[in-house]
């Protein structure tokens, strides 16, 4: 039997119970073959008592691990961008994790807060850049307490970065609805933005099957409001992928529902998968965050490592339990706790 070897660093606040959840329900979908589990604490608990997010080897450690299950990364008490630049982003970067893919639909039981909406016009993935752009250590302060201090932020674009985020989307909207949305700024970014847009360019003439259109993120993400349906798959930098994924899983079911994946597309090294939310502070401690984005995660993984039956299985599972109703967390109106509903979802799966 098969047995993939599974990287879990559950991370901080509600990122611990729902992988918690996301685990539970993943070793009752695994049929024909096995998950062996291995579990990292690295976290800002552990920044706090040992000075850093994790080892000195951490990656290292990863490297041979099949894939990798993230919780959430951040929690007040440290400052985000040690957290955040100390595990996940060092982690993207390091497995060339290049594209972070995240699809929102609206599941059956829930209702969208666009009025009106229906599943089918709500379906939509962006594939995110993961490794660049305007997430960047260039830059710095000037003049510290000066009257004309200032701060400079940079942003890199590579040709290859921008080429390969670009080819893989356009791929995939060649397997879905054969419509590909590129979000840019070119109005406002004038060395950024028109060379991501050139090179759009450039390649969607390799794919003629594939409705291609350039829109300013502005413009973006009002249509994503007014007319989502008009929308499948949109291809972003790393900064406006970030924001449209929210606001993508916010007109879907919630910040709640919506999983991703960090994917190495040649399986050079270990991808990973993880919700598209955070920590949650707000709610952490509580029992109470929703698990099935960080399930659906799961599923991505699953399907990930070829086990597409168990991901759909998951996925169904998912699905039937929202449907059914009866047992809900308190963001999809209910009063179920976040044990509760993982355990609704891994029963199932038996
Ligand atoms: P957040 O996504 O943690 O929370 C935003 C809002 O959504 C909150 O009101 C929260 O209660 C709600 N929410 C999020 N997930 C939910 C769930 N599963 N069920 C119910 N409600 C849910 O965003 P934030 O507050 O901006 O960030 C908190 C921390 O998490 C920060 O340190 C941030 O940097 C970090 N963060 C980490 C990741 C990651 O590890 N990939 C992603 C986003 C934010
Ligand atoms: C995400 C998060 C991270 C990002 C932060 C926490 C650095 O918002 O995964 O969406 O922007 O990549
Ligand atoms: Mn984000």
């Amino acid at each position: 039997m098969k047995v993939y070897r599974i990287a879990s660093i559950p991370g901080d606040g509600i990122g611990v119970d729902v992988t918690l959840e996301a685990r539970k329900v993943l070793d009752r979908a695994a049929s024909g073959f096995g998950l062996e589990w291995t579990e990292f604490d690295w976290s800002c608990e552990r920044y706090l008592s040992t000075g850093s997010m994790m080892p000195d080897d951490g990656l290292a450690a990863l490297s041979s691990f099949d894939g990798i299950l993230l919780g959430a990364v951040g929690f007040p008490g440290v400052p985000d961008h040690i957290s955040l630049w100390g595990l996940l982003i060092p982690v993207r970067r390091a497995f060339s994790q290049y594209v972070n893919l995240r699809p929102v639909r609206l599941l059956p039981g829930t209702s969208s807060v666009l009025a009106g909406r229906s599943a089918p016009e709500l379906e939509m993935v962006i594939v995110r850049e993961n490794s660049e752009g305007e997430y960047s250590t260039l830059g710095g302060r000037h003049g510290a307490g000066e009257p004309g201090e200032f701060v400079l932020q940079e942003s890199v674009f590579t040709r290859v970065g921008v080429e390969r985020i670009i080819r893989y989307a356009f791929e995939l909207a060649r397997t879905r609805a054969g419509r590909l949305c590129s979000a840019t700024k070119s109005n406002g970014l004038i060395h950024s933005m028109p060379f991501w847009d050139e090179i759009f360019a450039a390649i969607a003439v390799e794919y003629p099957d594939v409705v291609a259109e350039q829109c300013h993120i502005d413009a973006l993400a009002a249509r994503m409001v007014q007319a989502p349906d008009r929308l499948d798959v949109i291809v972003a930098s790393n900064l406006f992928g970030d924001i449209l994924s929210d606001l993508a899983a916010a007109v879907t079911g919630g910040l709640g529902m919506a999983p991703s994946g960090n994917i190495n597309p040649s399986g050079s090294h270990p991808s990973m998968f993880e919700a598209v939310h955070g920590s949650a502070p707000d709610i952490a401690g509580q029992g109470i965050a929703n698990p099935v984005a960080q399930i659906l995660a799961g599923a991505m993984l699953l399907s990930h490592l070829g086990e597409t039956a168990a991901a759909a299985s998951v996925e169904a599972a998912v699905e039937k339990v929202l449907s059914d109703g009866a047992v809900l967390t308190p963001d999809l109106g209910g009063t179920a706790t976040t044990s509760e509903l993982g355990s609704a979802i891994a029963d199932c799966l038996t």
